[in-house]
């Protein structure tokens, strides 16, 4: 399907991406239109190692071979300067191209067997929710693609961590599934990472959409579970941990009662998902702890809480 020129959503170690061949304008085209994604944010091309993801790149630092060897295949994202063989569209017209080699086997049989790179965005409808099981892309997209291929749900349950290497000192575009913890330990203090919780995110990166991941229904962020809960018919609540006063709430998904983040974090999106199904009127959450996978978590929690900052990209 893949080297016919068709879309085939699949999952990932993340969440489940929607892929079209990268090297295929048309297929690209595509994926733009079945998201209705803006032409200006780029996706990110997939490969099934990291020899021939890095094959894409016109000049590889030695820092990307050693980012390469040590957390592909996983949840990482790489920029890097493109060769032309990828089309401008796959990139927004940017000069770097992202790359990730995915950790789930379906996906790297998918990959190798197409035998060309796999552009593919998470496959939702640009802006609203992420899937992480294959029923997720059917509800949201099933009718504008090709194929899904069901792996179960997705292990870590959030996009990967987007960094840009250079000029100056690598950067975090987008928190995700490899901590800031772990790449600091392998490269150093990082530059500048962008913070969910400021008031303005720079768009360095497209993606950077203050509004992102949004459920149908009003989030709203509580300083505390202490604070004054909203006065509405049907109250949601989203908790990390189990908050004081269940019962405050007609609906509570509670993400890791022990407060482990990768049990939080696989959970996320779809508790989100299941509260803005749930026929409350609002859903409300606390910030997530700010440091490890809590970082990605957040960043996802405040664009989703966010109200539109553009009218239709
Ligand atoms: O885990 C993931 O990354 C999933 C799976 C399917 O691999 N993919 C994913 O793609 O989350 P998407 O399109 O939903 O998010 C890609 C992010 C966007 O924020 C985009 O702006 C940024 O990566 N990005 C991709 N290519 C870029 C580039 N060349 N320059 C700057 N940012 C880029
Ligand atoms: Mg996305």
């Amino acid at each position: 399907m893949i080297r016919a020129g068709g879309l085939v959503a699949f999952p990932t170690e993340t969440v489940y991406g929607l892929g079209g061949n990268a090297l295929d304008v048309e297929a690209v085209a595509r994926i733009f239109s079945a998201k209705e994604r803006p032409h200006f944010d780029p996706l990110i091309v997939h490969a099934a190692d990291a020899e021939s993801a890095l094959s894409f790149a016109r000049d590889v630092p030695d820092i990307a071979i050693g980012l390469a060897a040590h957390f592909w295949p996983g949840p990482l994202t790489l920029l890097l300067p493109k060769k032309d063989a990828i089309p401008d569209l796959v990139t927004a017209g940017l000069p770097d191209v992202g790359l990730r080699v995915p950790d789930h086997p379906f996906a790297l049989a998918m990959l190798r067997e197409a035998g060309c790179p796999v552009a593919a965005p998470s496959a939702n409808p640009f802006g609203r929710v992420s899937p992480t099981t294959a029923i997720h892309v059917m509800e949201q997209l099933g009718h504008r693609i090709d194929m899904v291929l069901d792996g179960g749900p997705c292990r870590v349950g959030i996009e990967s961590t987007v960094l840009r290497l250079g000029p100056g000192r690598p950067s975090i575009l987008r928190h995700g599934g490899v901590t800031q913890e772990s790449l600091e330990a392998f490269l150093g203090p990082l530059e500048s990472v962008t913070s969910p919780l400021a008031e303005t995110v720079p768009q360095t990166s497209p993606g950077q959409l203050l509004q992102h991941y949004s459920p149908r229904t009003p989030l709203s962020i509580l300083p505390t579970w202490d604070a004054a809960l909203p006065e509405v018919k049907k109250l949601g609540g989203l908790a990390f941990q189990a908050p004081p006063c269940p019962e405050r709430f007609d609906r509570l998904e509670v993400l890791s009662p022990t407060g482990d983040f990768v049990e939080a974090t696989a959970r996320f999106f779809a508790a989100l998902r299941s509260l803005d199904a749930s026929g409350v009127d609002l859903i409300v959450a606390t910030p997530f702890p700010q440091v490890n996978l809590g970082r990605a978590l957040n960043d996802r929690l405040f664009r989703a809480a966010a109200k539109a900052q553009y009218i239709d990209g």
